[in-house]
């Protein structure tokens, strides 16, 4: 991981924290993910008034990451404000298992710089995963 990925990676964070629409907890949330390729995908938190439709910024990254063709989640980095880290919550840790490796880093950070770095696994100890589904397949 060169200074130049993390930094690309905070900043498309960042870009996209500013862009989020979280009018209802008032939480804003970038995440950006780089693949193993270079490019760099972005995410932000949508609510809505139906409030369990609201989508994470994790989820957001995914899916254009899935969009563009790319399925390999090199490093990662979460954005958002206040006292206690925005780590990924539980459905998102199991997201980013989906395209992630066990040692994958995963920064947590605010709009200072990050705050925390974790591993995939250390996210989601003992995870299901495809390889889980493979194992059982009778075909
Ligand atoms: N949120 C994220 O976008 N990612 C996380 O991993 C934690 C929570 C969003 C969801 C909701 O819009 C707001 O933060 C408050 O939970």
């Amino acid at each position: 991981m060169s200074e130049n990925d993390l930094t690309g990676l905070f900043d498309a964070a960042l870009a996209a924290q500013r862009a989020a629409y979280a009018p209802y907890s008032g939480y804003q949330v970038g995440a950006a993910l780089r693949t193993a390729s270079g490019r760099i995908f972005a995410g932000c938190n949508v609510e809505n008034a139906s409030f369990p439709t609201g989508i994470c910024a994790e989820a957001g990254a995914i899916s254009a990451m899935v969009a563009a063709g790319e399925r390999a989640i090199a490093e990662m980095l979460v954005l958002g404000d206040g006292e206690v880290l925005t780590t990924p919550c539980g459905a998102c840790r199991q997201r980013i298992r989906e395209f992630a490796a066990p040692e994958t880093p995963i920064h947590v950070a605010d709009r200072n710089g990050i705050r925390a770095s974790f591993t995939q696994s250390s996210l989601l100890p003992h995870s299901f995963g495809p390889d889980n589904l493979a194992a059982s397949r009778r075909d």
